[in-house]
């Protein structure tokens, strides 16, 4: 049975999180949550009647600061994060192939998509892929920094996340255009970045954005390896 996650969005990185429950349980599982909707977030848990069990990272974000380590400490839920984005603090450090299972046998498959960051995770829950920055909705994320890999981005993409059922629901961690999802069959047939294009020239294309610097990438990065808590903290 497909079920929909809850999708909020912050206008000022436009990062998506997501709340995700299923059905017989009041347990949650929280992925990439940022510093400033701490309280939202809280509210909609609460009003939801249902209980944090995780809180997940995609990655280490350059364009945020994550709630996690707050959200654990008022709530008690586990943070896992990538073992490849050097996260010290958190108590699960995923490997590709982990499975996080939470609520009445939910589970979440941990599928280890790097490109966008050397560690990065993708993670499916009931016909549903939340792909962080690995595949935007008609796009992709950057690829050159925090061990960003052009040539690893187009396999993750076209190898492992095209390899999941079409009908598969894609929700990413931002969006800068106001779509909200898209499907594993639109991506395949239409992603600007990666359909008509060989592997050869998507690594071209990735290699030449020259986008500028994120703003808050020396906040961030530093912040988020501490699950966004002050360090010393
Ligand atoms: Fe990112």
């Amino acid at each position: 049975m497909q079920t929909n996650p809850i999708q909020l969005f912050d206008t000022e990185s436009s990062t998506y999180t997501y709340i995700v429950a299923g059905p017989g349980s009041d347990a949650a599982v929280i992925i990439d949550p940022v510093d400033h909707h701490c309280e939202r977030d809280l509210a909609h848990i609460a009003r939801l009647g249902l209980r944090l069990a995780y809180i997940l990272e995609t990655h280490v974000h350059a364009d945020h600061v994550t709630s996690a380590g707050r959200l654990r400490q008022l709530t008690g839920a586990h943070t896992a994060v990538p073992r490849g984005c050097d996260v010290p603090p958190a108590e699960v450090q995923l490997q590709d192939g982990d499975v996080i299972r939470f609520g009445d046998g939910e589970t979440i498959a941990v599928m280890h998509t790097p490109g966008h960051t050397a560690g990065h995770m993708s993670y499916v829950w009931r016909g549903n892929v939340f792909t962080g920055d690995t595949l935007l909705i008609d796009g992709c994320g950057r690829t050159d920094f925090q061990g960003g890999s052009s040539a690893a981005l187009y396999d993750s993409i076209t190898q492992k996340l095209f390899a999941l059922p079409d009908a598969t629901r894609v929700w990413p961690a931002h969006d800068y255009k106001g779509q909200a999802v898209s499907t594993i069959r639109w991506e395949k047939a239409h992603n600007a970045r990666v359909v008509g294009r060989s592997r050869e020239e998507f690594i071209a294309l990735m290699d030449n954005l020259h986008l500028p610097q994120p703003k808050l990438i020396d906040i961030a990065v530093p912040a988020n390896r501490n699950l966004g808590l002050p360090h010393g903290g």
